[in-house]
Order: C-alpha cells, then structure tokens, then sequence
C-alpha cells in the first residue's frame, strides 16, 4: 500500500513513524513533510491547504490511501473531495470536521444533547455581545468560531477586556472570517486533560490520556503556542473519571454527530476539563492533536494502518487495539521568540546523539544533508519510563545533546497544575 500523509509537523512525523512499521505500508509520501519525515518517506512541496495541488497528487502517484492530519484541509473537505475520486482517506469530511472548525456548531450539538461543557451564548452581533458581557460578569472565555490555530481563545477577568476581547474579534478581525462570530463561555476550573479516540462513524476506541502544556513559558505564562510539550497519561484521569467520560461525553458526542447526518470518522479529540461539577467538553478537535500524538503514537503497541483503515471501512469493533504501560514524555523544543516572530535557518546539531526518539517539525533537511530550522516548533523529544516522572527525566536527558542558535523550551513539562485558577 501507498500512504499519502497530508500535513507536515512532529504529529505527521509520529505518524509516518508508526505507519512506517506497518507490514501492509510499502511506501510513505508526504505534503509538504519536513526534514526529518523526508528520511522515512518522498516528500511535495505542496502545503496542507492547497486541495486542488492534494487530489491531484493522490491520482498522479496512485496513493492507495491518504492520512489527513491538520485541521484545515479537513475543514476543507479534502476528505470528501478524494472519496469522490475513489481514494479512501483517514479523517472526517467537512461536515463531521465541523466539530472543530466551528465552535458554535459544537456547543450547540452539546447542550441539544445533554453532553456536559460551560454554560455558552453564541452572538453575530457586536452590541449584544457587549451587552450580554455586561449582564454577565466576569471572568467570562471569549472564543472566535472557527479556526484561528489554538488562538481565538480569550479568558478575560474584567468587563473592559471582554469587551477589547470580542472588538478585537468582530470588528478589528484579528481572526479574519473565524471572528464574525463569537462564543461566550462561562469561565471553568480544574485540571485538563485530552482524550483522543478512533472512531468509525459507529463505534469509538479511546486512546490513553494525555495532556499538552500550551502556554509559551514555564509555570502556564506566556502566550498560548502550539504545544510545548505533553505527557501521557494524565495523573488526574482516574478510572472513575474515565468511566463517566465514557459514558456521559464520548459515546454520546458519537451518537449525536450520527443522529445529525454527520457521522464521525477519524480521531475525535476531547479536550476535558474536570470541574468541581465533574468532567466538562473544553473543546473538540477533528483529528489527532499535536504535541499529543507524540506521547500517545509511541505507546501504541501494534499497526496504526489498520486501525485506521478500520476507522474508514466502519469495522473498529473487530480490531484489538494494545497500548504499552510506559508512561510518555514530549518536550518541544522551539526557536526563540516563538510564537511570536523568530529567525529560522539555524543548523541543528546533536541529533544522533539523542537517547530518545526525535520527531521533527519545523525543519528542513539542507542539500549538504544537515538539518536547519524551519519553523517555530522545531522538534519534539519523546521518551517512555515506567512512571511519568521516570518519563519526563528520560525526556530532558534525551535533549541534551540537541542545540540551535535561540533555542527554547519550557523547563516544567509534566510539571501539573491542579487548577486553571492563576491563568486569569
Ligand atoms: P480551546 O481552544 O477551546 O481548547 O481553549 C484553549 C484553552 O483555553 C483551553 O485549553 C483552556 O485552558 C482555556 N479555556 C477554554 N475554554 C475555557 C473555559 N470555558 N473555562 C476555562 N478555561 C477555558
Ligand atoms: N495540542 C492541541 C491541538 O492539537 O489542538
């Protein structure tokens, strides 16, 4: 089999790594890739929101299968455009993609029913935005409806912020088209933790859980970023909480995308938060998270490839899925200054001298065969121990060896918080 992976960061790198290991895998391509996934598989210059450039990639190399990783090709339907060409491709189609891609579609499939998350009012209108703030108080969560790359999330701890919050939205659109719209969320506490599952329209499979840390500096200050970094499992996800998320949040969520005509093919990602009144819905994503897969991939005992075609082909339920108990560290390692602006083109070195495994995200393999950055993330070191301490220490240890000019990393990855309290 030919798989085509769509995407190019350390998420699309963990994949191509476990498919790589699949006896049915013959050949790995990717668009656009990145240095160090072009060691494993021939990468395109063609990026992930270029769905013309993608099909006619598929049909041009005869890709048997396709991977769509990010967010936004899957908003865009590229999934729905290769299965009219004929091509099975992992991840839901645009309708089912809506989960993520609009905020106010999720809250509203939510409280139709009955699956817990904060108290919302959804608004396209400025003055009724402002005024419901004012009615409200604060601290209220102000989020832009669509796509904004993890950062059309505001906590706003007066009524003068909300209001900066939502201006800034609606009529300065900071966030172009995704601001039109706004959800006003009432403000939660407690730990977070991420749950992805596969899911085949019918049925789902949790995976271990897991928690990425998304502040740029240590002790959650700093701009929120990408991910630097993740641990799995999650301390706080006991089997009690685990049974009640089952039961009260995944299975209906699954059940609801069904009973709207939307049936729901990929991995759906919960992002949770365990309130004093029980687990809430922070958040849905359409596809596996990023830095997250790069703790949950490795413990992943057995072939992703047929767990993911069985998601597609809506046969799961006949698929044994075995997760090391190894617990999982993912330290990000960033170029300074990200994620605002940052200088790339730095050479890395250190690589292989690296104990644990190196998945690559912004980088660029040079004509001389030396690896530069490329991006803001640069790279994610993942190692196991047998507890998450054990994880974490094997993880530090293992970037040792790394370095590039301005290079930066958070100190306390899986380091965690009981509360999401001083964030306001
Ligand atoms: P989201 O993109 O919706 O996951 O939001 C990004 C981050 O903002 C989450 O991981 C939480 O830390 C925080 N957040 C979002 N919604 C809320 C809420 N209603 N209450 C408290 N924190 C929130
Ligand atoms: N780590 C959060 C995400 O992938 O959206």
């Amino acid at each position: 089999m030919k798989v085509l992976i769509v995407g190019g960061g350390g998420r699309e790198h963990a994949i191509a790594q476990k498919l790589s290991q699949s006896p049915a895998v013959s050949e790995i391509l990717c668009a656009p890739g990145n240095g160090g996934i072009s060691e494993i598989a021939q990468c395109f210059d063609i990026k992930a929101t270029n769905i013309d450039g993608l099909c006619q990639l598929a049909v041009d190399t005869d890709a048997d299968f396709v991977v769509v990783a990010p967010d936004d090709p899957l908003a865009l339907g590229l999934v729905d455009r290769l299965a009219a060409l004929g091509i099975p491709a992992f991840g839901p189609n645009a309708d089912a993609a809506e989960i993520e891609s609009s905020k106010s579609f999720a809250k509203k499939l939510m409280k139709k029913y009955g699956i817990p998350t904060a108290d919302f009012a959804v608004f396209d209108s400025l003055d009724l935005a402002i005024d419901y703030v004012n009615e409200k108080g604060t601290p209220l969560v102000i989020k832009c409806d669509g796509l904004a790359q993890g950062k059309g999330v505001i906590i706003c701890n007066t009524v003068h912020e909300a209001e900066a919050a939502i201006k800034s939205m609606m009529s300065d659109e900071v966030f172009g088209k995704s601001g039109s719209t706004v959800v006003i969320e009432e403000y939660m506490t407690g730990p977070e933790v991420t749950v992805l599952c596969f899911a085949d329209g019918e049925y789902l499979v949790p995976m271990p859980s897991s928690q990425d840390h998304k502040r740029a500096y240590d002790f959650d200050q700093g701009p929120n970023t990408g991910g630097m970094g993740a641990i799995s499992p999650s301390p706080f996800y006991t089997e009690d909480v685990e049974a009640y998320c089952h039961e009260k949040i995944f299975l209906p969520t699954l059940q609801a995308m069904k009973m709207e005509g939307r049936p729901f093919k990929g991995v759906l990602y919960f992002g949770l938060m365990l309130t004093p009144d029980g687990p809430k819905v922070v958040e849905y994503n359409a596809r596996f998270g990023d830095p997250e897969t790069q703790v949950i991939l490795p413990r992943l005992r057995g072939d992703l490839f047929s767990i993911m075609q069985a998601c597609v082909n809506g046969t799961l339920r006949d698929i044994e899925i075995d997760w090391s108990t190894d617990a999982s560290c993912c330290l990000v390692l960033a170029s300074g200054g990200y994620p605002g602006q940052y200088t790339t083109g730095y050479k890395i070195t250190g690589l292989n001298e690296a104990a644990g495994t190196v998945f690559h995200a912004g980088t660029k393999k040079t004509a001389e065969g030396e690896f530069v950055t490329a991006g803001g993330r640069v790279l994610g070191i993942t190692a196991l121990g047998d507890s998450l301490a054990e994880a974490v220490k094997n993880a530090y240890e293992a970037a040792k060896p790394i370095y590039f000019k301005d290079m930066h990393f958070r100190k306390d990855i899986g380091k965690l918080r009981e509360t999401s309290e001083d964030m306001i």
